[in-house]
Order: structure tokens, then sequence, then C-alpha cells
């Protein structure tokens, strides 16, 4: 098993992520680090609390990281995911359990300097906690084996013309982990994930699979509402779990090795991602961009895996 650490802001699709990553023996979840995005980080460390409950797994510790980017205010938002970023159902999951004393940058240091294997980590909000880290910890870089981001857009983004969320509540963090780190990462852009979101009947069968499943699928209300305006039938984009997914069976998506930068200037590109597919011959960097996979495939082997929660 491959030790997995998360760093997310649940958030209705981390929800699903971090389900995903408890009901999977391909990997061993050993930590779990939030960060301020979807909602504040109060909020966002208590609903990995309570998920982590819901799942079974509250021996997983949880630390909280950055409450804001690295260089610029955040605007404030409201969210797809609701008030409590859960649909405002965060008050189904169980009682949380305190989070743990560190902050998220050191456990994700502690985590990597005990490991005797290396770790993944699937990045799933901003990108602070890990640039941050990166950029504290630069020795622990060879114990990270690979970084696997939900984040960015090579076309139309969702918080701006062509900024995807993640990227654009931290410009400059994703910048730092995308681009002048040396990190081996899979990027998982939101052009996938949005290809791979499901419907109202596949939420409806994994909520009638099992209790965990009821309350999982509970927490969708706002943000399916949400998304129903976007696709124009009921559903919802999964965007963590299947990065999540990519971590736990490497090589579940198709990727291309190609040159990433992040614009991090101050007009209306602040946050996008620049793939630039002209250069794929020449120096492509080390950022591998997740642009194809099975879709029905993997719909099917989510839900699998979700039923069995
Ligand atoms: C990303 O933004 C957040 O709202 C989601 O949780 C996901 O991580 C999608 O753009
Ligand atoms: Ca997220």
């Amino acid at each position: 098993t491959t030790p997995l650490i998360i760093d997310t802001d649940p958030g209705v699709d981390d929800a699903f992520a971090l389900a995903l990553a408890a009901a999977s023996p391909e990997v061993d979840l050993v930590g779990v680090t939030t960060t301020f995005g979807n909602v504040g980080l109060e909020r966002t460390t208590r609903n990995a609390l309570g998920l982590l409950a819901l799942l079974g797994r509250a021996d997983v510790p949880v630390a909280a990281g950055a409450d804001r980017p690295l260089v610029h205010a955040q605007p404030s938002l409201s969210s797809a995911h609701g008030s409590d970023g859960l649909s405002g159902f965060a008050g189904t999951l169980p009682p949380a359990g305190a989070p743990d004393p560190r902050d998220a940058v050191a456990l994700l240091a502690d985590l990597l300097g005990a490991s005797d294997r290396p770790v993944v980590i699937a990045a799933v909000g901003p990108l602070t906690n890990v640039a941050l880290l990166l950029a504290a910890h630069p020795s622990l870089k060879p114990k990270i084996e690979r970084l696997v981001v939900m984040g960015g857009a090579i076309g139309a983004g969702n918080i701006s013309p062509r900024a995807e969320f993640n990227a654009w509540c931290d410009p400059e963090a994703a910048r730092r982990v995308l681009v002048v780190e040396d990190v081996p990462t899979t990027l998982v852009p939101m052009d996938l994930t949005m290809r791979c979101s499901v419907d109202g009947p596949w939420l409806d069968a994994v909520g009638a699979a099992s209790e965990v499943g009821r309350v999982l699928v509970g927490l969708t209300a706002d943000y399916r509402e949400a998304y129903r305006g976007l696709l124009g039938w009921d559903g919802m984009a999964l965007h963590d779990a299947v990065a999540v997914a990519e971590a736990v069976r490497p090589g579940l998506l198709g990727t291309r090795r190609l040159p990433v930068e992040v614009d991090c200037g101050y007009g209306p590109g602040r946050g996008s991602l620049l793939v630039d597919e002209r250069l794929e011959a020449r120096d492509a960097g080390r950022v591998d961009v997740a642009v194809d996979v099975d879709v029905a495939g993997l719909r099917g082997w989510l839900s699998e895996r979700l039923s069995g929660l």
C-alpha cells in the first residue's frame, strides 16, 4: 500500500475524495491537511474531521494549514458548496474529534520524514500548504513519490473566464508548486474532471448502498443545485475524487507531459494556467497533465468503491 496524504478544503467533492481514499485498500491514508478554499479554514478543518469520523477513520491525523493565500488576500466568495462547505448539512456528520496540535506543514514534514516509503500527496484545494512545505523543507522532496493536484483549466475556467478555483485562490502558491519546484506532479485540470461529472441516478445508487453513502450523498444538495445550472441536468462534478482516483490507481488517467505556467499577474487572467502545447517535443518540464480517461469506466469504478463504504 502507498502512503497517501490528502491536502483539502472540504467541500462536497473533497468529501467524495476522502471517501474514495478511505474505501481504497491500495492506499494508506496517513494524514489529512486542511486549507482555506471552498469555505474558511476553521470550517474546512471541522468538515475534514467530521468526514473522517463518518468514514470510520477518526484515527487519521488532521492538521489545519493556511487560512489565506501566500501573497494576497482572498476576495470573499459565495461558494457553490453552501454556507458550511457541505450544502448546509455538515451538522449531519458525527461529532468531529480535535485537530492535530501541529500545523499542516509540520504534520506533512513529520509524516514525510518518518515514512520509510515514498508518499503520494493529493492536493485538492488551493496549493498554499504544499508551496509552504516545499519552500520550508526542500530536503523532504525526495520523500514525495508524486503530487497529484486537482486544479487549473486548459480551456474555460470556473471562477473567471480562464481560471479554475484552486489555482485562482492562490496563484503564487500554484506557480511555486507547478513551475518552480521539481517534484513529479500529475495535474488533473477541470477540463477533465468536468467530463467525469456524475448524474442523479449515480448519486442515488451510492446513497442507497450504505448508511455512510446516504450521509455522503446528503451533503450534495446545494452543490448539485449549483451544477444544475451549469450542466443543464441533475448532476455534479467530482473534481477532487478524480484526482484521488489517479492517486489510488496510478495511470488511470491518460496524461501528456507539457510545460505549465500560472498567471500571477493582476489582469483578468490572474490564476489561469498556460499549458504550452507548442513545446511538447522539447523541454516539457515535469508536469503530467491529465487529458484523458475512460469516463464510463471511471464512473462505474467510483460507484463500486463508494458503495462499499
Ligand atoms: C475545485 O474547486 C473546489 O470548489 C472543488 O472542491 C475543487 O477542488 C474545482 O475547481
Ligand atoms: Ca477542493
